[in-house]
């Protein structure tokens, strides 16, 4: 047996304690003492659950050029992300079992942490015949791919899901609201793509969802935020938290939905904080700097941001913005939940994934030390806390700060 000691999150508080690992990566035993074969202190750091990224693009298959799993995995473990939750936009669009099977085919062994797959149904028998994907996404407006279906397909496809009991990730836009003019900056993207076309969006997916377990993706404004229904679901990205449309990002900045106004972005963080929003989801939608450096309305929507979610957040539990237990429900406990799946809890029979992290250990962040395939990042110079070490399973795949493991991450079934 492998023992980790450390200040453990345990039980909803910290504790020091040590955990025990058995051969099969599964968590043996949590105690004050235990005796193993090999034993790792990591004295007072923190040991937390590792983060479950339940919303990322790792454009692969298909779009390797903006990222791959090997590098976007990579990414993720660095930021202390261990499992990754994947969009079916990658191309082929994960719209059929063929899709599904051939992207988890390509994906094996390629994998640094743990992930699921969303898969893209278009019509309620898809849903029946796509059970093998953990997750399903609707997209209600145009984003990156060509997923966007219309309100009474996706009254359908509630319906079919509900029968599975599988949830069901909803980008809420109305495409009704949008303007026709077309946005030259931040500013103008957030007038094109208003607040309204989110809040109808998500009314109207209160009023159709039955019985459905639906989750709303990216959440932008407490407008939106006050029609999500109380038996649905919802996350917050960490752009929407750390920048907003007064940011000089230029087409670096543009993200669908938009980034909103600096009052905006206050009101969506004290909704975060007071604990109304269910999960922090990155959105991770990398594209390269030369497709981001074109005039601003023909650059492609989304940015990157799977290593740096955990890190901004953590440093802000040393500026006290934000208690530990609302951090680590929102990066990995209700995420697993949302995604039923086995992960996200430091407890005896979980697996062994979890992250050592020294809040006093502040960084820069930068797009060298996130190592995505693209590059940059919007989050440039802002000040992190990234995790010292990372267990995937009892094994170390983070070592000071650096990925030292690859490959091991294995593919969540459905109803695991
Ligand atoms: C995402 C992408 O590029 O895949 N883009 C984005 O602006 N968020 C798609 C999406 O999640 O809407
Ligand atoms: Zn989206
Ligand atoms: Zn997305």
């Amino acid at each position: 047996m492998r023992v980790i000691s450390g200040r453990v999150f345990f039980r909803g508080r910290l504790e020091p304690l040590s955990i025990g690992i058995d051969e099969t990566g599964q968590i043996a035993a949590i105690k004050k003492v235990l005796r193993g074969d090999e034993q790792i202190d990591h004295g007072d750091a923190l040991i937390l659950p590792g983060c479950v990224d339940l919303h990322v693009h790792m454009r692969d298959p298909g779009l390797r050029r903006k990222e791959d799993f090997p590098s976007g995995t990579r990414s993720a473990a660095i930021g202390g992300v261990t499992t990754v939750a994947d969009m079916p936009n990658t191309l082929p669009e994960v719209t059929t079992t063929t899709a599904l099977d051939a992207k988890a085919a390509e994906l094996r062994g390629r994998a640094a942490v743990d992930y699921a797959l969303y898969a893209a149904p278009r019509s309620p028998e898809a849903v029946s015949r796509l059970a093998n994907a953990v997750a399903f996404k609707v997209y209600m407006a145009e984003s990156t791919g060509s997923l966007q279906v219309t309100v009474p397909r996706m009254e359908a496809i509630f319906r079919a899901a509900e029968a599975q009991g599988k949830l069901v990730a909803v980008h809420a836009e109305d495409p009704g609201k949008f303007t026709q003019q077309k946005a030259k900056d931040l500013r103008g993207y957030d007038a094109a793509r208003p607040k309204v076309a989110e809040e109808t969006a998500v009314a109207t997916l209160a009023r159709i969802r039955g019985e459905a377990r639906v989750h709303v993706a990216h959440v932008t404004c407490v407008e939106a935020l006050d029609r999500v229904p109380g038996t649905a679901t919802c996350e917050v990205t960490p752009h929407h938290l750390f920048l907003d449309s007064s940011k000089p990002l230029g087409a670096r900045g543009k993200v669908n939905p938009p980034l909103r106004s600096p009052a905006d972005r206050d009101a969506l963080w004290d909704a975060f904080r007071k604990g109304r929003i269910d999960a922090v989801a990155s959105d991770h939608a990398p594209h390269t700097i030369e497709e981001k450096s074109v005039p601003f309305e023909e650059a492609p929507a989304g940015l990157p941001g799977v290593a740096t979610t955990f890190p901004l957040l953590m440093r802000r539990i040393r500026t006290g913005g934000l208690d530990l237990p609302r951090l680590v429900s929102a990066m990995a406990v209700r995420p697993a939940e949302i995604l039923g799946i086995a992960k996200g809890t430091i407890e005896v029979g979980r697996n062994g994934d979890f992250i050592v992290v020294d809040p006093r250990n502040i960084e820069a962040v930068t797009a060298n030390r996130v190592r995505y395939k693209c590059g940059w990042t919007p989050f440039e110079g802002m000040e992190g806390c990234f995790p010292r070490t990372v267990y995937l399973r009892g094994e170390t795949i983070v070592d000071d700060g650096e990925v030292v493991s690859e490959g091991q991450g294995r593919l969540i079934p459905a109803s695991s």
